[in-house]
């Protein structure tokens, strides 16, 4: 048996000032001063009218800080160097990452962008630039998020001209680090299975590109970053500039070091295939692009980022519900769902204390396999005679919420969406598009299939009571044809296909104001900043193996809030068999909590041992979902990963500590020295193993805490260790 959780109730209080006036303008310069709690961003207008970058870093407080910092020398503008310019169109001498590249119709290919007016509206600053010749426009949105620390910046593109413009790059902006060199990257890559890696490399002369090309935000690269200097952060200190964009379709970010040392941090919509006929009148809108810095190291900045993404976009921001622990039988019946086998399951998921309760895929018309019938998202009459009303009517009188698979972007050959409307599918004329896991993509772009969805579901969601959906995408797009529009205007469908997948998300959620979202694609393959704000939970991984976990959980835990990051007890044949129970429980609790246990096999003592886990995890979730984290030891990095949670009102604090090695000995496990508590607060320590933990006092100061910190048992060969084999 590994080592299990000890946890411990806290008493402290957090609080964080508020900035007042987070944008003003910078004193005796012209340019702007953005503040939050952590950091300062400055950016002002040169001589030439273009928009340079000034700072970025530790807050400024004083308005002799900036007057005294680079501002003056970087007024220059250097017509044969990019600079620190703050949104660099192409055009003249720049060859380095540009944010904007366009075709005039007359053939005219660059853009010089010159300041024309700004508005500060609270926490939101606007400049607008325009091209020094024609009128086309770029409006550059800037708004602090003070108590998160960060920044976002977007950007929207105007054709005022009478000609249509090409637009082919459209960036959301560049972040300009301190010029040097010695810096290191950190990022998130991976596949299917094993999604969030965390890798790091230096940040040297040239560019770093990550990206999606895949039509969703894949699981191989994830569109968040962070940047340490001479590689001297850790997870408590030092240095770190970091950022996440807010789009589900292809992106790019790039990381660039020039040959002047400058360090520059690009990202947008994908250059790759990218062409956007924007015609008079038009606007193209960029993703936003978020960034924070701190001071102190990777966990704060994943916290900052938390925060962010808690408070600010997750769907009901601050007020959103605490996720309710759901179960899924996708690991036990796959396809094989029916009416029959779903209520025998849910009787006994409600007699555990789980409270959503969610049919996965195989419930509509046609699915035995998963050949067949994507596109139709009817109830099988097979498998559901009398629809899935019954069905929920009968979960919901075991007082858990109803939830339902769906996978609108596909569809099967073998559907009558297919047979009605074959011309609907991406595709090039006179090809065969290809299939993956049997099914064809839907040119979501096209508003035809747009509203053919959003009719669907919203009918689905009325007749059915559902609480959630979990939006699947189980292929990525390939032969990205549109055969039906201008050849000019076919490749719109890499930012239209992602724009209306969040129009029908939108709409739905403003027509069922308590419908919820889960994102899947195929496991984590679509987590980013832009799902985020239309989603309330993530599917982190179809691997759901505990130790494999680990490290997926960790990755993600850099970028995405644990609230969100769905966790899953599967059964002992999703996985290494000899997993205890109890650890398969632990990890997945470090997230939200969802279990996929065969629950008519399972042993009277695993029925009890899961009840009092579900009891328990309730006990700790308003502090494992809204609370800070503190990853105290990496499963990257030694056997034991130790995570600890601490509440808002800093009142409870819940230390995880998990031997994640596969050795016959225990290994050592270092101390959790706890973080994030108040040094004077008296904690109640409450283990869930009194023989697991070496402390044996049962109150103990922060202070005690952080410097002792809290042991674990001796290692040892024992029993219990020995059983694993
Ligand atoms: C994907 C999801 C799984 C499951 C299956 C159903 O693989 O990630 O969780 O829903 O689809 O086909």
């Amino acid at each position: 048996m590994r080592n299990l959780l000890p946890f411990y109730a806290v008493l402290a209080a957090a609080c964080y000032s508020a900035t007042p006036d987070p944008v003003r303008p910078a004193p005796g310069l012209k340019g702007w001063i953005l503040d939050t709690d952590h950091s300062s961003y400055i950016l002002g207008i040169n001589a030439r009218g273009g928009l340079q970058h000034i700072y970025w870093g530790s807050r400024l407080t004083t308005a002799d800080d900036f007057a005294a910092s680079h501002f003056p020398d970087t007024l220059q503008y250097n017509p044969v160097d990019i600079g620190n310019e703050e949104y660099p169109a192409w055009g003249g001498s720049r060859y380095e990452e540009t944010c904007l590249k366009a075709t005039f119709n007359d053939g005219v290919r660059d853009v010089f962008l010159r300041y024309v007016s700004h508005q500060i509206q609270g926490p939101v600053l606007t400049v607008v630039l325009k091209d020094a010749k024609y009128d086309l426009f770029v409006t550059l949105t800037y708004r602090v998020y003070p108590q998160a620390g960060m920044v976002s910046r977007q950007a929207t593109i105007e054709n005022r001209t009478a000609q249509p413009v090409h637009i082919e790059s459209a960036q959301s902006g560049v972040w300009n680090l301190p010029a040097d060199n010695g810096y290191r990257l950190t990022s998130l890559v991976g596949t299917w299975g094993e999604e969030a890696q965390v890798i790091r490399e230096p940040v040297q002369q040239g560019m770093r590109v990550m990206e999606s090309r895949r039509g969703h935000t894949s699981h191989e690269a994830n569109p968040w970053f962070a940047i340490d200097y001479h590689g001297q952060a850790t997870e408590e200190q030092g240095q770190v500039w970091f950022g996440a964009l807010g789009w589900s379709g292809n992106w790019r970010i790039s990381v660039e070091q020039t040959h002047e040392h400058q360090v520059r941090v690009t990202g947008g919509y994908n250059t790759f295939d990218f062409d956007y006929l924007l015609k008079p009148g038009e606007t193209l809108d960029t993703p936003p692009f978020y960034g924070g810095f701190t001071d102190h190291g990777f966990g704060e900045a994943s916290r900052l980022l938390h925060r962010l993404e808690r408070t600010e976009l997750a769907p009901h921001g601050a007020q959103s519900r605490l996720r309710p622990v759901w179960y899924n039988s996708w690991q036990v019946y796959g396809t094989g769902v029916t009416e029959a086998n779903q209520e025998e399951l849910a009787d006994k998921a409600a007699a555990l204390g789980i409270e959503l309760f969610l049919v996965d895929d195989g419930w509509f018309h046609l699915r035995k396999k998963t050949d067949a019938g994507l596109g139709d998202w009817f109830p099988d009459t097979d498998k559901f005679p009398n629809g899935l009303l019954p069905l929920a009517q009968h979960v919901n009188r075991l007082g858990m919420d109803f939830g339902l698979w769906i996978e609108p972007e596909m569809v099967n050959p073998n559907s009558d969406l297919y047979r009605a409307h074959p011309d609907w599918v991406l595709n090039f004329p006179g090809r065969e598009p290809g299939q993956s896991r049997g099914q064809l993509t839907l040119n979501l772009a096209r508003d035809d299939v747009k509203e053919y969805l959003y009719s669907a579901l919203d009918k689905l969601v009325a007749e059915n009571h559902i609480r959630l959906f979990k939006w699947d995408m189980n292929r990525r797009l390939a032969d990205p044809g549109w055969p039906s529009v201008p050849t000019n205007e076919q490749r719109q469908l890499w930012v239209k296909y992602t724009q209306n997948l969040y129009q029908i998300i939108d709409r739905l959620r403003a027509r069922h104001p308590q419908l919820e979202f889960e994102s899947c694609a195929g496991g984590g393959g679509r987590a980013d900043l832009g799902i985020l704000q239309r989603v309330d939970q993530i599917w982190t991984s179809d691997n759901t193996d505990a130790l494999d976990r680990l490290r997926i959980q960790e990755g993600f835990s850099f970028a995405y809030p644990p609230k969100v990051m769905m966790g899953r007890v599967p059964p002992s044949h999703s996985g290494r068999a000899n997993t205890p129970l109890e650890y398969r429980f632990l990890v997945a609790m470090m997230g939200s909590l969802g279990i996929s246990l065969n629950l008519s096999t399972i042993t009277e003592e695993e029925t009890i041992l899961s009840r009092r886990l579900i009891e328990f995890y309730k006990s700790i979730r308003q502090t494992t979902q809204n609370g800070d984290l503190y990853r105290l030891a990496s499963p990257r990095e030694g056997p034991v990963t130790v995570n600890q949670f601490v509440a808002e009102d800093g009142r409870q604090a819940v230390v995880f500590a998990l031997d994640g090695s596969q050795q016959f000995l225990r290994p050592y496990c270092p101390p959790a020295r706890l973080r994030g508590l108040d040094a004077n607060a008296r904690y109640r320590i409450r283990p869930l193993h009194e023989s697991k933990l070496q402390e044996k006092a049962t109150i103990a100061t922060g202070a005690y805490l952080a410097g002792h910190g809290l042991r674990s048992e001796e290692r040892r060969v024992g029993k219990e260790c020995r059983s694993r084999w």
